[in-house]
């Protein structure tokens, strides 16, 4: 029998209503499942995007199509995952909020000292008078500020419009993406900071990540573990076109002397790689044997750029302000200097950094201002010896890094997964932690914990996590 037009059409109706039901319900009960279940899934290493929509095409408006990069990364951004960890279990255990102590994302705790906070008063200062009132750039930064880090912090080894200001380490870093583009290769060490992997995944350098490996198609993972003193065999390693590297290490407080960065320099000569090297935390170098900068280095400047950030140097997570190397000498193979694309890059989509901002960043750069730098991050490293010493006292736990750094990584017993830590940690001593599942494959069986935290938080959470572990 044939159905007539308008039974078919009262049909469809029905099956689209019934779908959309399901789908509602099926959201609604996966919801309800993911946050019941949100701690004792901890051992999972696949972060849920908590940003992510889960809205069904049914209710999509545009036509338009999802960049099919976004979807290839496998969650969402590791610190706001952490945060949500960390509500859910408030949320289940409101009498623990005001335990809580935070040694999870590097964020900074001190308040900024008295002369660097003047350069930053000044700076507004100066937007109320006539003569002092600024608009629009240069992009590149103010021509003194840069005059300044190349003379200060790179004692002139670099030129000053090699430097561009910018407002932080993270944002050049994507920017640094956009200039590459997506046909090259990238290598990273694993672990490491998320930003340099989830920027190329987006950026379409990648495939897809393998679900058993959790290690993206088309990136070269360089393993850095206890094993190998966290530094990279490279060389033993497929080529890439760009080799992020960092040091002083995040998330392991590696530390990579001035012969390691040497043979790292000459291998990427030889291999034609452009290595970009993250120094956001040379600040915590003591070891005079560990370079600040990669132009410590001879003949790097044919090779790296340089990205680097007051965030960690002078209090600066929140106000935002960093800068990036580019040297004259550093070219790609058709001759086109890397710095005139990062330049159209800052140019075309970015305004400069904030005037009072650089006016803060000026104030940094005295004597007095590199004084007060000095004292705040023998603050930290203090708090970093701390917790070194209590992880040192109890068995079963190997502690490395936070003599050169700001981050201790701890090796967690054989067979324990690092987000069962997190976990245990949470629940038990009401701190939290980094997995260092989290910073990639590699990271799997250790823990970070950041030193950037009120000496009294530091001691209170080196009692607790005696008594927990
Ligand atoms: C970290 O915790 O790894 C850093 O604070 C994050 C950042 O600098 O963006």
């Amino acid at each position: 029998m044939k159905p007539n037009r308008s039974s078919l059409t009262n049909c469809c109706i029905l099956t689209i209503f019934i779908f959309a039901l399901t789908s509602t319900t099926l959201v609604t009960v996966t919801r309800a499942f993911t946050t019941s279940s949100i701690l004792s899934s901890a051992s999972s290493r696949t972060l849920s995007s908590s940003s992510s929509s889960t809205s069904s095409s049914l209710d999509a408006v545009t036509g338009v199509t999802r960049n099919p990069n976004f979807s290839k990364l496998a969650g969402g951004y590791l610190f706001p995952e952490i945060a949500r960890r960390r509500n859910a279990y408030i949320e289940a255990h409101p009498d623990m909020a005001s335990r809580i102590i935070s040694l999870g994302i590097g964020d900074t705790t001190q308040p900024i000292p008295s002369h660097i906070l003047s350069g930053l008063e000044q700076g507004a200062t100066k937007l109320g008078t006539k003569d002092g009132y600024t608009g629009y750039g240069a992009e590149q930064g103010q021509t003194l500020l840069r005059q300044r880090i190349a003379s200060v912090l790179y004692q002139d080894r670099i030129e000053p419009d090699e430097v561009f200001v910018s407002d932080g380490a993270k944002c050049d870093i994507s920017r640094l993406q956009q200039v590459f583009g997506s046909q090259v290769i990238t290598a990273v060490q694993d672990p490491s900071y998320p930003v340099y992997v989830d920027t190329a995944v987006m950026m379409g350098q990648t495939g897809t990540q393998d679900s058993t490996t959790k290690q993206y198609q088309n990136i070269v993972y360089m393993p850095c573990t206890a094993d190998n003193q966290f530094f990279p065999d490279y060389a033993s390693l497929p080529r890439a076109d760009i080799v992020y590297f960092c040091s002083p290490n995040n998330p392991t407080g590696a530390a990579a002397t001035k012969e390691q960065l040497t043979s790292l320099v000459q291998l990427c000569k030889e291999r034609g790689s452009i290595l970009v090297f993250d120094a956001a935390y040379a600040p915590f170098i003591r070891n005079p044997n560990v370079p600040k900068s990669i132009y410590e280095i001879d003949g790097a400047k044919e090779v790296a750029i340089e990205v680097n950030s007051f965030s960690k140097y002078a209090g600066f997570t929140g106000v935002r302000l960093g800068w990036t190397v580019v040297p004259h000498a550093l070219k790609y193979s058709d001759g086109t200097p890397v710095r005139n694309d990062f330049n159209r890059v800052m140019t075309t989509a970015f305004n400069g950094a904030s005037n009072i901002v650089q006016s803060g960043g000026l104030a940094c750069l005295d004597p007095e201002g590199m004084k007060e730098i000095d004292t705040l991050i023998n603050y930290y490293l203090e708090n970093a010896k701390l917790l070194r010493e209590t992880f040192a006292s109890i068995q079963g736990y190997k502690v490395f890094g936070g003599t050169d750094a700001p981050y201790v990584f701890v090796q967690l017993p054989q067979g324990m997964k690092s987000w069962d830590a997190f976990t245990h940690i949470l629940e038990k001593a009401q701190v939290v932690t980094i997995p260092g599942a989290g910073f990639g494959p590699g990271g799997e069986g250790y823990l970070r914990l950041s030193a950037f935290a009120p000496r009294d938080k530091i001691i209170e959470a080196c009692a607790r996590l005696k008594v927990a572990l």
